[in-house]
């Protein structure tokens, strides 16, 4: 089976933990290059930990775990601990990891490993605040166009916002570079709050992840009971979004997606809806598509997809 060659760039996060998993238990379809950590849910010390401490729980600490930016490109970071509490990964106890941080800057491995890599072969997987990708992108402009895909997860259309009325989490920490990102020319395909809302981790699905009796299938039950007590008070919701699990399902199982090719510009200048993805879905501007925007999935298929791939950890 033709392996993906993938960059994870992400701020772990419960949701983000979950979606490094499913990566790590599926080697035959995906090939990890790196994950490369950034500062959004918690700052940049705890995120770069918590993917190490992530990788050790998969059993793979060799995957190579780098340190990106700690503050987006012209803000001051805004951090979500009332989501994911103070260490990022609040809910089960994991033990610290050993494994080493590399010395590489984020940004500098990225640009290295798309400089080097064939040209449109390495995918970027943005789980997080796109300050690294935007970073990488100003810092070296030949490498945009040697990008094979960025399938990330960001925004909202329908669903509006989780942060701000008007502005989802990853988008709005760093709308400049957001802005940076779906201006690149880059291939992009979003998984936005639209689809992430409906991948509700319900009582039965968590029960299906204690069913299966492994710290790795303790671990996410315990990361997605602590993670949800923030949507089901705000939405409702019968259980945690898992949104960048999304992403990883994307590269694994398309089929589970639909969407549209779509303008989705950034809000950078009003503070009233700074961060919002305006998304042209119903077409109604002359504004070029730029993205594949998703608007549904297949929640039953994600679940068994997710469940299956973590009982092999
Ligand atoms: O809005 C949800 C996104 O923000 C997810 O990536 C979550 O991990 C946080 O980063
Ligand atoms: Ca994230």
């Amino acid at each position: 089976m033709h392996r993906r060659k993938i960059i994870i760039d992400t701020d772990p996060g419960q949701d983000d933990a979950v979606a490094i998993l499913l990566a790590l238990a599926s080697p035959e379809a995906l090939e990890v290059l790196g994950i490369t950590c950034v500062a959004g849910n918690v700052p940049l010390p705890l995120t770069e930990k918590n993917a190490r401490i992530i990788c050790e729980l998969a059993g793979k600490p060799d995957v190579k775990v780098f340190a990106g930016c700690d503050r987006p490109l012209a803000r001051k970071l805004v951090t979500a601990e009332h989501v994911h509490g103070k260490t990022g990964l609040d809910g089960p106890v994991l033990p610290e990891p050993t494994m080493p941080l590399q010395a590489d800057h984020a940004v500098d491995f990225i640009i290295k490993t798309l400089r080097s890599e064939p040209s449109g072969t390495v995918t970027l997987c943005p789980l997080g605040p796109l300050t690294n990708i935007a970073t990488a992108f100003q810092k070296a402009p030949d490498i945009a166009a040697r990008v094979g895909e960025i399938v990330l997860m960001g925004g909202a259309y329908f669903e509006a916002g989780n942060i701000t009325p008007a502005a989802e989490f990853n988008i709005y920490v760093d709308p400049e570079a957001a802005d940076i990102v779906f201006k690149s020319g880059a291939p992009i395909t979003v998984m936005p709050l639209d689809v992430t809302h409906k991948a509700l981790v319900t009582k039965e699905r968590n029960d299906a992840f204690r069913a299966l009796k492994t710290p790795v299938g303790a671990a996410v039950a315990e990361m997605t009971e602590f993670f949800e007590r923030f949507d089901r008070e705000k939405y409702g919701s019968p259980g945690a979004p898992l949104h960048d699990p999304c992403v990883t399902a994307y590269l694994l199982q398309p089929e589970l997606f639909t969407g549209r090719h779509i303008n989705v510009e950034i809000e950078t200048l009003s503070e009233l809806t700074l961060g919002m993805t305006v998304a042209d879905w119903w077409r109604v501007t002359e504004r070029a598509p730029n993205c594949t925007f998703m608007g549904n999935i297949d929640a039953e298929g994600f679940f068994a997809l997710l469940t299956e791939r973590l009982a092999r950890l």
